[in-house]
Formats: structure tokens, sequence, C-alpha cells
């Protein structure tokens, strides 16, 4: 019998209650699918860092290495702590676990309601690979003559080769994928270069090279490019186009806020922090903060975090377990009977997770 140990930092805000939720889901699917899961929880946080001064500590990323995958609520509380200083955890654990791929997938549910009036479950089903490790997010750079009439920032990205093509294959391996299982909008798998090489001449453009140099392996994979200000525009207009999405780390950590828009809202978008070969153990995560004003309230949506669990299993092989959450997870919103605050409900967190694992148990 497969065994999983799963660290789980459920962080600031509303983290307690959406990890719950996810424990449930992945215990459960545990029980159905004869697996075993161990989880291990980490209170770093926010409270932890104004009592010791520190978000996590120093050797965090040491413990946990040994994980088979990470589960993180959600990070951040800017009352307590800078929000800078707070999410500097995310990063290095995405960062120092070399998780270079940044999942994200943007998929619709029937029964979910968008404020994006083109958006069904028919036109949206989106991949969009977020490079995680660097570009914009390299962290380098200064302040300088602060406080003086002359003062300026400097924040250097860095582009490495390696960094670009590695993302960018990614995206192209899972278009082919995607294709194969017959998911694609369409017959063949399509990967779209999100850039601006048109006004950031060498981090774009060097980004745009790797790019055309991965597609040349990728003959049965179609591509196709959208300066990142006209793919947004896109992404509403037409979202049926999209498949693949390639993006650095920030265009994509933008245009996937929209896209939880076209999946209904920050309740339904999920992400993997993915080290592909498996060094170092990867990290999922909803993609929506941590909401403190809510913290405690048992209202918020929990199916990002259950997706994040789904996407967990399925980074571990446990394919079957993962569909079958999918399932459950499309019954329950389908069903329109549980919902959320977000979804116009007065359900509570709990109970979407309950019936999301009484939906499980029924198919089970
Ligand atoms: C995300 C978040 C983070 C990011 C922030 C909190 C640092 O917005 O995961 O999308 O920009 O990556
Ligand atoms: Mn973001």
């Amino acid at each position: 019998m497969s065994q999983y140990r799963v660290a789980v930092i459920p962080g600031d805000g509303v983290g307690t209650e959406i990890s719950a939720e996810a424990v449930r889901i992945l215990n459960c699917a545990a029980e159905i699918h004869g697996f075993e899961v161990e989880t291990e929880s980490f209170d770093w946080s926010c409270d932890r860092y104004l009592e010791i001064g520190e978000m996590m500590p120093a050797d965090a990323l040491e413990t946990l290495k040994d994980f088979d995958a990470i589960f993180l609520g959600c990070i951040g509380d800017a009352n307590k702590v800078a929000d800078h200083i707070s999410l500097e955890m995310l990063l290095t654990i995405r960062k120092g676990f070399d998780q270079y791929v940044n999942l994200r997938p943007i998929k619709l549910y029937p029964g979910v309601e968008t404020p994006i009036r083109t958006a069904t479950p028919e036109t949206v089903d989106i991949l969009v690979i977020r490079e995680n490790t660097e570009g914009e997010y390299s962290h380098n750079g200064g302040f300088f003559k602060r406080g003086t009439p002359d003062a300026f920032a400097l924040q250097t990205g860095i582009f490495t080769w390696k960094g670009c093509e590695r993302a960018i294959r990614y995206g192209f391996e899972a278009a082919r994928k995607r294709a194969k299982l017959g998911r694609a909008n369409g017959p063949v798998g399509r990967v779209t270069n999100c850039t601006k090489s048109n006004a950031l001449n060498y981090s774009m453009v060097f980004w745009d090279e790797a790019f055309d140099f991965v597609a040349q392996g990728f003959p049965d994979v179609e591509t196709d490019m959208a300066l990142v200000d006209a793919l947004t525009m896109w992404f509403v207009k037409n979202p049926d186009w999209f498949d693949v999405v390639v993006a650095s780390n920030l265009f994509g950590d933008i245009i996937t806020d929209l896209g939880a828009m076209l999946q209904g809202g920050m309740g339904f978008a999920a992400g993997g922090n993915v080290n592909p070969e498996g060094t170092f153990p990867s990290m999922f995560e909803p993609i929506h903060g941590s909401a403190p004003k809510y913290a405690g309230k048992r209202i918020v949506n929990p199916i990002a975090s259950i997706e994040a669990v789904r996407m967990l299993l399925e980074h571990l092989g446990e394919e079957e377990a993962a569909g079958q959450i999918q399932q459950a997870v499309a019954d329950t919103l389908g069903a329109g009977e549980i919902r959320t605050k977000d979804m116009g409900g007065t359900n509570s967190t709990d109970e979407m997770g309950k019936s999301v694992e009484n939906a499980m148990r029924k198919t089970a």
C-alpha cells in the first residue's frame, strides 16, 4: 500500500478552516482508494512572526524536504506583518525546492456563476504554466539615495535560458498530454506564449527565443502568441481560444487572477508549485489570500483547497483518486444545493467540504 507524508501549513486568516476541508478530502480519498496519508501540521504564520520574529524556522526547508508533498493554506495578514515580509516564506519554498512550474488550471464547473458572460463550462478549460522561480520575482535590486530628492529603486528581473526553457517545455508537454486525453479545446494542443517583447526588449525577447526553440521539438502542437495586455482582453472575449498558456512569473501571476474570475471567483482557483523531477516536494495551494476579516467565521469557499488536494494527488500518481475528487466537486457544484457566501448562498465552509466528501462516498 502506498504511504504518503503530507506537510500541512494552514498559515493565516481563513487558512485553518480551509486546510481542515483539504485534509478531510485527502483522508477520504485515502480511505476509498486504499493508500495511506499521514499529515503533519506546521504553525508557520504571521502570529508566529509576532511571537518570535520569524514566519518559519531557519531549517524549514530541511524539515519539509522529506515529505512527499506540501499543502499550503494561505499566508499573510497585513495588519500583523507587512506582506512583503510574510510572503517571502511562500517564495522561499518555491525557490528553495526548485518548484519551477506553477500549474494553474482554469476550469469552470457547471453550476458556478461567473461575472464574465463569455465564460461557460464549454468555453473555459485553460491551463496556465507560470514560471515560478525567477523572472520578475528574482529579488535583485535595491533602494538608492533614500530620503533624498534623487531617491530611486532598482528591481532587476533574471531570465535564464534554463529557467525559461524548462517552464515552456513543461507547457508544451502538458498541451500534448491534454490533446491525447481529449481535454483541449479542439483536436490539437495549443500553447500560447504570453509575452511583452514589444516593450521588454531583453527579457521578453529572450523568453520568445526560448519559446520558439522549444516549439521546434513539438510539431504536433499549435503555437500562438499574445502580448500580456492583449491577452487579458482575449481571456475575456474568447476564453475558448486558449488551451495551454505559458507565462513568466509576474505575468502568470496577473493573468491567473483574471482566470480565477473566468472560473467563478477566487474560491475556485487552485495552483500547484511543482518540481517536476521530484527532487524536492511540490506544494499545492488555493491561490486566494487569507481573508483575515472572515477568519473563524466558516464562510469561505473550500473548493479551491479541495482542488489543490486533487492536484496534489494527481502529482503523487493517485490519478483515480484525483479523478474521483474532480467528479465529486462537479457533482456538488452542479447540484447547486450547497452554496457558500461567494456563491450567493449561506452554507458554511465545512458544509461544502462535507458535501464533496458525501459525493465521493456515493461514487466509491
Ligand atoms: C500568488 C500570490 C503570490 C505571488 C504573492 C502573495 C507573493 O499572488 O501565489 O499568486 O505573487 O506569487
Ligand atoms: Mn497571485
